[in-house]
């Protein structure tokens, strides 16, 4: 499960009630890649040039790849703004098991409104380059399999949105 959107748009609280999900219905071993957990224990020499971002995402897709590949779930969260790298990720997924890419569409207002780590505001002040959505693009998604906005719905709710995608799949039973 990967799901790609802009920085405060909610992936990670997501990924997270759905990882708790997982591992209470006791089913497949779990893995969460998140974006700030990747970046500093798996990537912690890169920036945020494009270079630097498309090498981060593909160490994603490459854990996330063995991981399925053994029969577990990855559940990966990092902002991943462009697409060429996301398609090269489905790709290598859907060689060993089942891929779904998970747009979490929250618009930029809400997010710099919402402004979590305070990182918008740096931003707009000049304090840090090349941010996802102010300074740095963000390629929208040609084909997610599930787009959700959160401005006005619960993390809870938008698991269950993501829950119900993959039972429709036959990812998961329904319960
Ligand atoms: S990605 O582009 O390589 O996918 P990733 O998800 O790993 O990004 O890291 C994004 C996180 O790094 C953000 O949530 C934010 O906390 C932090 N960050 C620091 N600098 C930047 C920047 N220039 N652009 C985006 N995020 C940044």
């Amino acid at each position: 499960m990967f799901f790609t959107g802009l920085s405060g748009a909610g992936k990670s609280t997501i990924a997270n009630v759905l990882l708790v999900k997982f591992l209470e219905a006791g089913g497949r071993p779990v893995t969460l890649l998140d974006g700030d957990i990747v970046r500093t224990n798996l990537s912690s020499e890169l920036g945020f040039s494009r270079e630097h971002r498309d090498i981060n995402i593909r160490r994603i897709g490459f854990v996330a790849s063995e991981i399925t590949k053994n029969g577990g779930v990855a559940i990966c969260a990092p902002i991943a703004p462009y697409e060429s790298v996301r398609q090269d990720v489905r790709e290598m997924i859907e060689d060993v098991g089942g891929y779904i890419l998970v747009h979490v569409a929250t618009p930029l207002e809400v997010c710099e409104e919402r402004d979590v780590k305070g990182l918008y505001a740096k931003a707009r002040a000049g304090l840090i380059d090349s941010f996802t959505g102010i300074s740095d693009p963000y390629e929208v998604p040609e084909n997610p399999d599930l787009v959700i906005d959160t401005t006005d719905i619960t993390a809870e709710e938008a698991a269950q949105q993501v829950i119900l995608h993959l039972e429709k799949e036959g990812f998961v039973g329904p319960r």
